[in-house]
């Protein structure tokens, strides 16, 4: 049977310092998922270097939470790809929702990240998001479209097939978010493959994974993944426990 793959990544957002982060990939460390399942963790930068030491035999991936798009210089507080890469990254995390309401990324900026990330072997994890008064007035796909296509400026063909694109409605994230309807996310990740398939090269047979993210949980993750233009999710709250992740991890196949 030929099934598509499945993503599952957790972001362990501003969680865990480094000794719980250590213990928590060392508990990791010898999990096996289901065969076509492709699993990452993102821990806070603090801990990448520990965590991808830890998980350096497993099938795991590490992945950053953010990055700037400059190597190096005079940018205090940033850390750039070629540091995360060394750090045993293979992902990255780039335009957060929390990230563009917090602390001022905007599409221009994610799309210079997303590039940089490239130039330096890393797979863009891209994050767009529709806030509830874009939800509300029906203009969801106007701006996940925008986003989508700013963020992917520039990049070539070649790039493309490594880059992952999650849909994290803000509405959907976090302890104050609902789930959004599969049905709705059904619909989203239509028009969002119509995007990308644009972007991509008439003819091209790249297949960019579009993940979903907001409120996954044991209840739900099986109505995601079900999706035909789902290729998996992005887990925030209900994936830090390390056997809560293996579990929704094996729930999928
Ligand atoms: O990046 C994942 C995240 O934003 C979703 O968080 O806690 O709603 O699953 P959560």
């Amino acid at each position: 049977m030929n099934q598509k793959s499945i993503w599952v990544g957790t972001n362990w957002k501003m969680n865990k310092g480094p000794a719980e982060a250590i213990a928590d990939a060392r508990a990791l460390a010898f999990f096996r998922p289901p065969e076509g399942v492709r699993c990452f963790l993102a821990p806070p930068a603090t801990s990448l270097r520990d965590v991808g030491a830890v998980l350096q035999d497993s099938p795991l991936m590490v992945g950053a939470q953010n990055m700037y798009w400059e190597d190096n210089g005079a940018w205090t507080g940033e850390i750039s790809a070629p540091m995360i890469a060394e750090c045993g990254a293979s992902i990255v995390v780039l335009g957060h929702s929390e990230r563009r309401q917090h602390f001022g990324e905007t599409d221009w900026t994610v799309n210079l990240k997303v590039r940089a990330a490239l130039r330096h072997g890393l797979r863009p994890l891209i994050c767009i998001g529709d806030t509830l008064d874009e939800y509300e007035f029906g203009v969801s796909q106007e701006t996940l479209a925008r986003q989508t296509k700013i963020a992917l400026h520039g990049v070539s063909q070649e790039d493309l097939e490594r880059v992952l694109v999650v849909y994290e409605p803000v509405w959907a994230i976090g302890s104050a978010g609902r789930p959004a309807e599969p049905a709705f996310v059904s619909q989203i990740h239509t028009t969002l493959r119509g995007v990308v398939k644009e972007i991509a090269m008439q003819g091209s047979s790249v297949r960019i994974p579009l993940l979903y993210g907001g409120s996954v949980s044991r209840g739900n993750i099986r109505d995601y993944v079900a999706l035909p233009d789902v290729d998996g999710v992005l887990i925030g709250r209900a994936g830090w426990n390390p056997a809560d992740f293996m579990d929704l991890v094996e729930s999928v196949r």
